[in-house]
């Protein structure tokens, strides 16, 4: 499949996790929306897009157990988790209830909403080795009656591990506390279902596991929580929402989440156009067949590494999918990414949690046997 993707061919990429690959397939789709943009820009942005983005919608939330009227796009998990934070209104005293698996940018973003308003973002510890049975509880263990909501990873960026969130979440809403899932490597990783799931607000992204193009991401808010969301970009649909207009168009949207988030000005809406070509490309290719091989092949490395160094895993095999983190006894990071790559031309990242280093290996449809090995025997990574 390797031929499928554009990464260049000397490399061994290994680092699916950070921003995806896109498959020649759905990057000519991207391409081709751009092209149709630029016949009549006017035409395609200010009379089309509006129900070309409703299609590619209804289509992502057949795919991901939703609702379209519950789901937005956004440019990227970044994005879905500042709109969540800023939205919520957080007051004196509140309290953010997060797992110090979080990814330090949308901690960042929480810290700093907190300070502004004097609330506070409490992590708590989840320990490894990852005891999934024990996940719902060290949480809710954690509420106290000053939490507004707990934020917590579908899928971590440090950790690579899978958080099984349906009991937390229902947990939280019997106690008032309200849920964000930040899932920006679940869509295409895992199965996906939102409903189910039942957080109050889960932000994910199309273009890592489900390889579609960047800038592909989105936002699903429960319907008795979409009325609270303010947009990053205060635009038409807000203007329509004071005059009470009732019509739908590309700029004013139709629905409580569509006025806020539909438009945000003049953008490429291309990559979210494509989002069902990369849908249309994993099933074409039988995906969960995929999956599994990818995932036999992360847990070979992972057994092979830990008896190297006599290290033990983060978790059981059941707690991560394609991504996983193999413990090595390194500790400079950043030193043993760097020799990885400039030494062995294998693109990997080199992660730190607890005192402890990991290379997080990510086994995407293009990878082989022999990549691994490649990074396996790579001089850098002999302790
Ligand atoms: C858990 C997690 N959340 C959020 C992000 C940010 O994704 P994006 O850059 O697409 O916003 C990442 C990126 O790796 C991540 O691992």
């Amino acid at each position: 499949m390797r031929d499928q993707f554009l990464l260049d061919p000397d490399l061994t990429f290994l680092n699916h996790g950070s921003f995806g690959a896109c498959p020649r397939p759905v990057f000519d789709e991207l391409q081709r929306w751009q092209r149709e943009m630029e016949r009549n820009p006017v035409q395609f942005l200010g009379r089309r897009s509006a129900e070309l983005l409703a299609q590619a919608r209804a289509r992502l939330a057949a795919y991901a157990g939703a609702h379209a009227d519950d789901l937005a796009f956004v440019p990227n998990a970044t994005t879905g988790v500042n709109i969540v934070a800023r939205s919520l209104a957080l007051r004196p005293g509140d309290e953010v209830l997060a797992t110090d698996h979080e990814y330090g940018a949308c901690e960042t973003t929480f810290e700093r909403l907190c300070a502004a308003r004097g609330a506070h973002y409490r992590r708590v510890t989840v320990p490894l080795p990852f005891e999934r049975e024990r996940f719902a509880e060290t949480l809710l263990a954690e509420l106290r009656p000053q939490t507004r909501l707990i934020f917590c990873s579908h899928v971590t960026s440090t950790t690579a591990l899978i958080f099984p969130l349906a009991e937390l979440c229902a947990r939280a809403r019997e106690r008032g506390v309200l849920t964000l899932v930040d899932g920006a490597h679940a869509p295409g990783h895992l199965d996906l279902d939102l409903q189910a799931l039942g957080a109050d607000f889960y932000t994910g992204n199309c273009h890592k596991w489900l390889c579609a193009p960047k800038g592909a991401g989105f936002l699903h808010v429960r319907p008795e929580h979409q009325a609270l969301i303010e947009a990053p970009v205060i635009s038409w649909g807000y203007a329509a929402e004071v005059a009470g207009h009732t019509g739908f168009d590309a700029y004013t949207g139709r629905t409580p989440l569509e006025r806020r988030l539909l438009w945000q000005g003049t953008r490429d809406i291309a990559a979210w156009l494509s989002v069902p070509a990369a849908i249309d490309f994993q099933q074409r290719h039988d995906w969960p067949v995929v999956r599994a091989r990818c995932h036999a092949l992360a847990a070979e490395a992972l057994h092979r590494v830990c008896t190297r160094f006599g290290l033990p895993p983060a978790s059981t095999d059941d707690d991560y999918g394609q991504m996983v983190v193999l413990p090595v006894p390194h500790r400079d990071a950043e030193g043993l990414r760097a020799r990885l790559f400039e030494d062995s031309r294998v693109e990997v990242p080199v992660t730190q949690h607890a005192g402890r280093t990991f290379v997080r290996l990510s086994v995407q449809g293009y990878n082989t046997p022999e990549d691994v090995e490649r990074l396996l025997a790579a001089p850098a990574l002999a302790a």
